[in-house]
């Protein structure tokens, strides 16, 4: 399980963070995600604002983004919340980070069926590419966590890199990844081998005639 992470010195981050504020194109989006809760429910939006928020930090940044306090402040101001209550949010889920990022967030699952499937080929990989549990790397291109279950055990193993999961991992397809991000490129996401989403490696074993069209199997049925 990865470490709880250092909180930046407050002053430096208040001195970069304090005046924060929505861009003209957030501030018609945080409208309208308000919107969709009732009067008196608005806390309901803090889940999808500090995502707004952690996104728009990472769009100043060049980076995946980050919540610095100030941020988190603001966004408790917009909702008219306790600062605490929203902290509680930003610190129960890992897509938000309250430290700087790399351009690339690579969460690795570490998880049983992650382990149990390679995920330690996965983290070596990382490794032997520069990437250390927590760190980012000097070219501020990679930041490495290791993370809890991400709901894509099927295809274990499996890390998240921004907004795509890249599933069936090998020591090899890992590292060509992390080379093909270095270069520039967006690798393909989802499976890396050949399967559909979590369908069977080669292709459908059973309702292979619905694979093309809907097909009708009542009138096989015994
Ligand atoms: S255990 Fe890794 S995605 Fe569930």
């Amino acid at each position: 399980m990865a470490e709880a992470p250092q909180i930046p010195d407050e002053a430096e981050t208040r001195a970069r963070w304090g005046g924060f504020a929505w861009t003209t194109e957030n501030a018609v989006k945080a409208k309208e995600i308000i919107g969709r809760y009732p009067a008196g429910r608005q806390a309901s939006a803090s889940l999808p604002l500090l995502d707004l928020a952690q996104r728009q930090v990472g769009a100043e940044t060049k980076t995946q983004g980050w919540l610095p306090v100030p941020v988190i402040e603001f966004v408790a101001r917009e909702l008219d919340m306790p600062y605490m209550r929203v902290f509680e949010v930003v610190t129960f889920y890992t897509m938000f980070n309250l430290v700087p990022v790399g351009r690339y967030h690579v969460q690795v699952c570490g998880t049983t069926p992650c382990m149990l499937r390679g995920s330690d080929d996965v983290l070596a990989a990382c490794k032997n590419h520069g990437l250390a549990k927590g760190k980012t790397t000097p070219d501020g291109l990679f930041t490495l966590t290791e993370v809890e279950c991400l709901g894509a055990c099927t295809n274990a193993p499996m890390v998240q890199i921004n907004d795509d999961n890249y599933e069936d991992l090998d020591y090899d397809s890992m590292t060509a990844i992390l080379e093909a991000l270095a270069r520039g490129e967006t690798p393909k996401p989802g499976p890396q081998i050949d399967r559909q989403t979590s369908a069977p490696e080669g292709g459908p074993t059973t309702l292979k005639e619905m694979v093309s069209e809907n097909h009708d199997y009542r009138g096989e049925w015994a």
